[in-house]
């Protein structure tokens, strides 16, 4: 029996060696998931930080904690979200999980705290005091040809790229006023890095849109502009065949008001802790999930 507690390090952005430790941890309890091009495109900042426990110079538990700015029924709500939480196999069942759970969510204090599960662990979060929260699918039946200029593809490998998804946190609307979030450029570009990000395509200087194209149905991530408008004239430029839906990686009721909730999302496990929210269904970014 061990006869001290294991200590939890707290990883923030300025902690270079301790992320690179981080980012070995992530992918032995995450197969597919990698942080390391998000690191190096410099993107971990003080939004976001990782309550880790080490074992000889190695994460074996982690808990990673981001800042956020939600948005409730048209209000800023300060708050965070749970993301990355796991102990390596060989550590489990000791108690890790639950010790870096307590610490991140020690950094939440009173403020309200959101995640994400997956299947095999519904049964976790609840032990924190969490309760799940339905998610949503919305969408809308239209034809689109493909016509005019194609949208350009931006390419977030270019940092002056990156740079100028950063400004869309200052100045962008956010894309629900219902039950979402809102400057989590940051978590977007961690899709990108990680290669798991629809296209970010340009319709305009003033509006960008992660978008693409699957089995006929135009799949609308995220939005950036400094108010919703009409999406229908560009949206021939988004296809290169013809579509005949346009699903939404968010609640549309600002950018596509008659849009149908098409049921639930059944792949998306939220759970929401300290956080009152308004009946009706809603879906939360898809790109600031973590
Ligand atoms: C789930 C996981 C984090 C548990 O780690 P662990 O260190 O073995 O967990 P702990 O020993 O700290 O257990 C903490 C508590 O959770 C419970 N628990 C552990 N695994 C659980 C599971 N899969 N489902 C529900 N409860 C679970 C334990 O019984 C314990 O309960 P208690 O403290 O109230 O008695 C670990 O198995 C893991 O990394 N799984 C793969 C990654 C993953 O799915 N992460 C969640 C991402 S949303």
């Amino acid at each position: 029996m061990r006869s001290t507690q294991p200590r939890v390090i707290r990883v923030g952005p300025g902690d270079t060696a301790l992320q690179e430790a981080f980012c070995g941890y992530v992918p032995q309890v995450f197969r597919t998931v990698d942080f390391r091009r998000w690191c190096a495109w410099g993107e971990w900042t003080d939004a976001y930080h990782a309550y880790c426990v080490f074992d000889d110079g190695q994460v074996v538990a982690n808990a990673s904690v981001t800042r956020m700015h939600l948005r409730v029924e048209g209000r800023d709500v300060l708050g965070y979200q749970l993301g990355a939480v796991g102990c390596i196999p060989s550590h489990r069942g000791r108690g890790l999980a639950r010790l870096v759970m307590e610490a991140a969510l020690d950094d939440c204090g009173a403020a309200p705290v959101v995640l994400f599960a997956n299947k095999n662990v519904l049964g976790l979060y609840p032990r924190f005091g969490f309760v799940p929260r339905r998610q949503s699918l919305f969408g809308v039946s239209l034809t689109v040809e493909p016509g005019g200029e194609a949208a350009p593809v931006l390419d977030l490998t270019d940092g002056a790229v990156r740079a100028r998804l950063h400004a869309w946190e200052e100045t962008a609307a956010p894309v629900t006023e219902r039950f979402g979030a809102w400057r989590h450029a940051r978590i977007a570009s961690w899709y990108a890095a990680a290669d798991f990000a629809r296209p970010l395509r340009r319709l305009s200087d003033d509006a960008w849109v992660f978008a693409g194209v699957e089995d006929g149905t135009l799949y609308v991530d995220d939005l950036f502009a400094r108010e919703p408008f009409d999406l229908r004239p560009h949206l021939s430029r988004l296809v290169d065949a013809p579509v005949t839906s346009i699903q939404f990686g968010f609640t549309p009721e600002r950018w596509w008001p008659e849009a149908r909730e098409l049921g639930e999302d059944t792949e998306a496990d939220l759970f929401v802790r300290g956080l009152s929210l308004p009946d009706g269904p809603d879906r939360f970014p898809v790109m600031a999930r973590t």
